[in-house]
């Protein structure tokens, strides 16, 4: 038997993918790194199925039908690259390689200069839904060999998720361009994640609402413009309790927030090439900080502040909440759009932005019923610089606005810290201000390093002697 397909990694996120796979009727070979995760999965999940396991990388490779057709699901990183160093001398020319781990762009970028000494086609693709989504339909993100990616587009089309507009599956550019969007939707996901984590607190410390009230409001939101997949959850979770003590499981879980550092990755990329994505970057700190618990409960016995009471008309402050979550949400990916137009025209990846949010539709963390109107937006104006400035999202901005200062005015009131929502209103404050500060900063960069200005009523460039009047 020849296998159709490769899947080399068995972790669940390479099982998965290699049973959907072959739900799809094709015949999958499997490798893993230690035997005893082959033997298992093909012991609790491989019977009477078409795939072939193998326990030496070059059996894998010869198990498979030319051109080859593989996919890493390997961890990021040197795991990556050592995997990689012993199956591209096994492969032969045109064998198509594809990355489906969390890469970092730079290292896909490295991987393909490598694989190209081998006449070999390297694909960076980043695949998003995690378990379940990797068995049922992921959103595949994909991007180098074009060539390559006609070979295998047939296999991943079929396992993608399917969205309103299409399977949840596309190629997006040369070089890296899978692994940065799939980079940026990580972003996004940190973003909005830490949106609802800031909402709930709202709720929890400021309106002491119970999980079961709050599992209501977000599943109300869920049936709102704001209706997507982390809100599901977040419903879910707000009404799971704990079977030991009968208190909210979420109230037991202790909060210091893990990352693997694709959303620190977002925000690098961001400041590579100055995009402004300040929420993005907000949600990372506010991960970093969570992780310093230590320190924080000794701060909470020396530094004072409000004791996070809200005082207010219930109704009235959270449909205020919905404003600002609402318009923190649309913002988290305005911010990774603008990234990913910036990166494009930086980087040479010709994005379709409304690719991009038809890809995101289904299948992945960030899925939402926003993204059709988002893909809208992109298609009507490809070069679109931020969606608020179209139609739906502009009105939504001119509504919700007030509602939104106003929980900013009281979260701070309150001494509760609401880092991503306060930076989404700083951001469109800023960004639509015709005039910002910064001719002071320039005025001071020109006054201790003499570093020039220019000005606003004629062309050239100005430095003047502080000092000397
Ligand atoms: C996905 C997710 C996934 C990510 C996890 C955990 O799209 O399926 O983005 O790729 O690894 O969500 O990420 P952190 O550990 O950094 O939170």
């Amino acid at each position: 038997m020849n296998a159709d397909f490769g899947v080399i990694g068995l972790a669940v996120m390479g099982q998965n993918l290699a049973l959907n796979v072959e739900n799809r009727g094709y015949t999958v070979a499997v490798y893993n790194r230690t035997r005893a995760r082959t033997e298992e999965f093909m012991e609790k999940k491989g019977q009477g199925r078409k795939l072939i396991p193998s326990y030496l990388l070059s059996e894998f490779v010869a198990s498979l039908t030319t051109p080859r057709k593989i996919i890493l699901m390997v961890k990021a990183g040197g795991p990556t690259d050592a995997v990689l160093e012993q199956l591209f001398s096994l492969l032969s020319a045109r064998d198509i390689v594809i990355d489906g781990g969390n890469a970092h762009y730079s290292d896909t970028e490295r991987r393909i200069e490598l694989a190209q000494k081998y006449d070999l086609r390297y694909l960076g693709v980043g695949i998003s839904g995690g378990e379940e989504g990797a068995l049922h339909g992921p959103a595949i993100m994909a991007g180098g060999d074009k060539e390559g990616y006609k070979q295998v587009e047939q296999i991943l089309t079929k396992i993608a998720g399917i969205g309103p507009e299409g399977a949840c599956c596309a190629y997006f550019g040369p070089g890296s361009a899978g692994h940065y969007v799939k980079m940026v939707h990580n972003g996004i996901e940190y973003a909005i994640m830490e949106t609802i984590a800031e909402a709930y607190n709202l709720m929890s410390r400021g309106l002491k609402m119970s999980a079961r009230e709050m599992a209501d409001v977000f599943g109300e939101w869920n049936s709102s413009d704001l209706s997507s997949y982390l809100f599901e959850i977040t419903e879910k979770i707000l009404r799971r309790v704990d079977p030991e003590t009968g208190n909210p499981l979420v109230e037991m879980i202790l909060d210091q927030a893990a990352q693997k550092g694709t959303g620190k990755w977002s925000t690098q990329g961001a400041l590579d090439i100055g995009s402004p994505a300040p929420t993005i970057a907000m949600a990372v700190f506010a991960r970093v900080i969570s992780a310093l618990k230590e320190e924080r409960v000794r701060a909470s016995t020396v530094l004072s502040g409000p004791d996070g009471r809200i005082d207010t008309d219930r109704g009235q402050f959270l449909q205020d909440l919905f404003a600002a979550v609402q318009i923190t949400v649309i913002s988290a990916y305005a911010q990774g759009f603008h990234q990913l137009q910036d990166a494009s025209r930086e980087r040479g990846y010709s994005l379709d932005l409304s690719e991009v949010a038809r890809v995101w539709m289904a299948g992945c963390i960030i899925r939402a019923k926003s993204l059709t109107q988002m893909a809208k937006a992109f298609r009507d104006e490809p070069d679109l610089p931020l969606l608020f400035l179209v139609a739906p999202f502009k009105e939504i901005w001119e509504v919700s606005q007030a509602g939104m200062r106003r929980v900013v005015v009281q979260a701070h009131a309150a001494g509760i810290p609401v880092p991503a929502i306060d930076s989404v209103m700083d951001f469109v404050d800023a960004y639509r201000s015709a005039r910002l500060p910064a001719n002071m900063i320039q005025a001071q960069r020109d006054f201790f390093g003499a570093h020039t200005y220019k000005r606003v009523d004629r062309d050239g460039v100005f430095h003047t002697k502080w000092e000397e009047e």
